[in-house]
C-alpha cells in the first residue's frame, strides 16, 4: 500500500503530491490520485520520470486522448506535444487566462503537463477556480449565466489569429496553420461537473468570442467581468515547475495562464490533453 502526501497549496484549489511513482502505481495508488484530482481541480505531482510511453499510460487513465489540431505531435506519439520556449524567443504559449481547447465540440476534462527543463526562476503557471467563482455569484447572476451558451472559437487568440500567433512561436512545429481559425464550437457557461454535481463556469476572453444570440459588444462587457470576477486573488493557486513534475488540471473547472517572466532562460514541457467531453 503506498502513502501519497496530498498538501494543498492555496485557499481555493489545488495540490502537491508527493509519494507516488506513476509509472508503477497500482490501482489503489490512482485511486488516491484521482480523489485529490476530484478534490483538488489542480494536482502538481512531483520527482517523476515519464517517458513518451510512459505519459500516455498515465494519461489513459483520464481518459482517451484529445487530438491538438495546431502543433505536430512527437513522432510515434501524435497526442503528445512538446512545449518549448527558447532562450531567444520572446512570446511563450498557453498565456492569458483560458481552458484548454474549448473550441472543439468534446474539448479535453483533463490537461497533463510535464516539466523536462525550467527556467531558475519563473515560468509558473497560474489557475482559477471557476466553481468557486460560480457559487460566489447572486443567484440572480447564475440564473442569467445558466440561459446562457458562448461561442468558442480558436480564432480569436492574439487579434491575429492562432496561426499567426504559433508561427511566432519559433521552437515548436506548427500544423494546419492555414486552418486554424476555422474551429469552433458552442457550450454552456455553466457547466455542471458529471463527478461532483458542482457548477463552474465555461467562459474566457481568450476564446469566447460572444453569447449565442447576442452581439459582441453585448457580450464582451460580461465576458470581461467574468474572468476578472473568477481570476481574483483569492480564487487562484501558482504552480512552481521543477524538472519531473506532472502537473494534471481539470479543463470543466479552472482556468491556467502560463506566466511569461523568463525572457532569456529555455523552458521546455510536454503536453498531453485526455478525456474529450461533450460539456453540458
Ligand atoms: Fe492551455
Amino acid at each position: 500500500m503506498s502513502t501519497i502526501t496530498v498538501t494543498p497549496i492555496a485557499g481555493s484549489l489545488g495540490a502537491e503530491l508527493r509519494g507516488v511513482d506513476l509509472r508503477t502505481m497500482d490501482n489503489h495508488a490512482w485511486a488516491q490520485v484521482h480523489q485529490a484530482f476530484l478534490d483538488h481541480k489542480v494536482i502538481a505531482i512531483r520527482d517523476q520520470d515519464l517517458g513518451a510511453q510512459d505519459m500516455m499510460d498515465v494519461g489513459a487513465r483520464f481518459g482517451e486522448p484529445n487530438h491538438y489540431p495546431f502543433v505536430k505531435g512527437l513522432d510515434g506519439f501524435p497526442f503528445l506535444f512538446d512545449v518549448i520556449k527558447e532562450p531567444s524567443e520572446k512570446r511563450n504559449f498557453g498565456g492569458g487566462w483560458h481552458s484548454d481547447t474549448t473550441y472543439l465540440k468534446t474539448p479535453p476534462m483533463a490537461t497533463l503537463l510535464y516539466a523536462l527543463e525550467t527556467p531558475p526562476k519563473g515560468g509558473d503557471t497560474l489557475y482559477c477556480d471557476m466553481v468557486a467563482a460560480y457559487e460566489s455569484l447572486s443567484e440572480r447572476m447564475k440564473q442569467l449565466l445558466g440561459g446562457l451558451n458562448g461561442v468558442f472559437s480558436a480564432g480569436l487568440k492574439n487579434s491575429g489569429g492562432r496561426s499567426l500567433h504559433h508561427a511566432q512561436i519559433g521552437a515548436m512545429k506548427v500544423t494546419a496553420g492555414e486552418t486554424a481559425d476555422t474551429y469552433e464550437a458552442v457550450h454552456p457557461v455553466v457547466r455542471t461537473i458529471e463527478e461532483t454535481g458542482q457548477k463552474a463556469i465555461y467562459c474566457s476572453k481568450v476564446h469566447t468570442t460572444h453569447f449565442e444570440g447576442m452581439t459582441g459588444d453585448e457580450s464582451h462587457p460580461l465576458i470581461e467581468w467574468l474572468v476578472a470576477h473568477a481570476t481574483r486573488p483569492e480564487f487562484t493557486c501558482r504552480v512552481s515547475w521543477k524538472p519531473g513534475t506532472l502537473t494534471v488540471w481539470d479543463n470543466r473547472r479552472t482556468m491556467h495562464n502560463a506566466i511569461n517572466d523568463y525572457q532569456g532562460l529555455r523552458r521546455h514541457m510536454r503536453r498531453l490533453t485526455s478525456g474529450p467531453t461533450v460539456p453540458a
